[in-house]
């Protein structure tokens, strides 16, 4: 098994064209939908709607087959260090939610750093603090990045704070793919914050998030890379002279959508073009100096959570039409022609096979594979 290279700094080591070992053996590793399994009791109507299809899990191995490797996929489960174990990959391609608690995406990297195992994308902090909605939201503040004002609610008892001002938007701190999001997330007065604020603690077990509503456009901007990518890169011309490639930033026109003004689950679970979707408009029509500043925004909310490689981070704009971080997602969802992210590759020509073979080669990179 390798041993990981911790450190990312640029510099650190020279370009080497001889990879120290080729093909690689890579590990897949998801937590799958299966709706024929029974559901646990008492789970949320959308629990799981962040978990991905075999079929993604399939595109992403036929994609990393295609340069030479072995693949296997193993389910993120309470089984996977037995099978990490008998397996011995060289390098896991994570994309595994993780099972539950406080931290669940951040599961799977723990236990590979612990078993010594590579690993794609972001380790083990930034994958726990970007699943907490309102920790993010504390750090990016600090760090003077634009958020909407917000509280967290544990009980549901506290009292709001006199610079949250109707109409709020409620949605559970610890949750992604829209889940515990729907037309009620919205509220216009202290009744309804109270009843979707308990709504939320107890049917989704955590705390609740309330933050300021935002009325205006809604963006997802993604990026790939770090200051030294181009070195490893198989496509160094993707890269800006910081090393980071900008996707072209996707806009939701979430009017359409099943719940209107609001990208939530069930929006999210609609097929493009079906109605109650969003309509998903890449590259959105931006004046450049909007466009500049979402960029911006982005690669500042990424470095400063210390995200690696690859992130999508949403972006939606105030009622003065000024930009305010929603969240990050070091986990993006990777579904072929579905996924945000995969949708903004697609629309500047980059193909899935390419995509998927830069974060396995950034992330390689890393650990010391090339
Ligand atoms: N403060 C807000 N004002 C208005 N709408 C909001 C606000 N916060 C969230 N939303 C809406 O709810 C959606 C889901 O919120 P958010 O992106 O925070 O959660 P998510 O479920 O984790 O998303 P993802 O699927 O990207 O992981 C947003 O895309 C947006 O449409
Ligand atoms: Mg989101």
């Amino acid at each position: 098994m390798s041993s990981p290279i911790l450190s990312s700094e640029e510099g650190e080591k020279p370009p080497s064209s001889h990879p120290r070992k080729w093909p690689w053996r890579v590990a897949v590793l998801a937590n799958i939908k299966d709706e024929s399994k029974p559901r646990p009791p008492n789970v949320p109507p959308d629990a799981y709607a962040d978990y991905d299809s075999i079929e993604t899990v399939h595109a992403i191995q036929a994609a990393i087959e295609s340069e030479g490797h072995e693949t296997r996929f193993i389910e993120a489960n309470r089984d996977l260090p037995f099978a990490l174990r008998e397996y011995q990959p060289d390098i896991c391609f994570n994309i595994a939610e993780g099972l539950g608690g406080d931290a669940r995406e951040a599961q799977v990297p723990a236990l590979l750093e612990l078993m010594g195992i590579p690993y794609t994308g972001s380790r083990v902090l930034t994958n726990a603090i970007a699943l907490d909605k309102t920790l993010t939201k504390r750090i990016w503040r600090d760090r003077r990045l634009p958020v909407a004002p917000f509280q967290e609610f544990t009980t549901g008892d506290e009292p709001l704070r006199p610079e949250l001002k109707f109409p709020l938007f409620v949605k559970p701190a610890r949750e992604g793919t829209g889940m515990g999001v729907d037309a009620e997330a919205r509220v216009n007065n202290e009744a309804e914050l109270r009843r979707r604020v308990r709504y939320v603690i107890q049917t989704y077990q955590q705390p609740a998030l309330v933050e300021t509503y935002l009325p205006g456009r809604e963006f997802t901007v993604g990026q790939i890379g770090r200051p030294d990518a181009r070195r490893y890169s198989r496509h160094p011309e993707w890269y800006d002279a910081d090393g980071f490639h900008r996707f072209p930033i996707l806009e939701l026109n979430t009017t359409p959508a099943v719940t209107p003004g609001i990208y939530g689950h069930e929006a999210k679970a609609t097929a493009i073009g079906a109605p109650g979707a969003p309509e998903y408009i890449c590259p959105a029509l931006l004046e450049p100096e909007l466009a500049r500043k979402l960029h911006h925004l982005a690669l500042r909310a990424h470095l400063v959570l210390g995200a690696l490689d690859i992130s999508r981070v949403d972006i939606r704009l105030d009622a003065e039409g000024q930009p305010r971080l929603l969240e990050i997602n070091p986990l993006p969802g990777l579904a072929p022609n579905y996924s945000d992210l995969c949708l903004m590759a697609a629309a500047e020509g980059i193909a899935y096979r390419d995509l998927i073979l830069e974060i396995l080669h950034l992330g390689a990179s890393r650990w010391g594979l090339l």
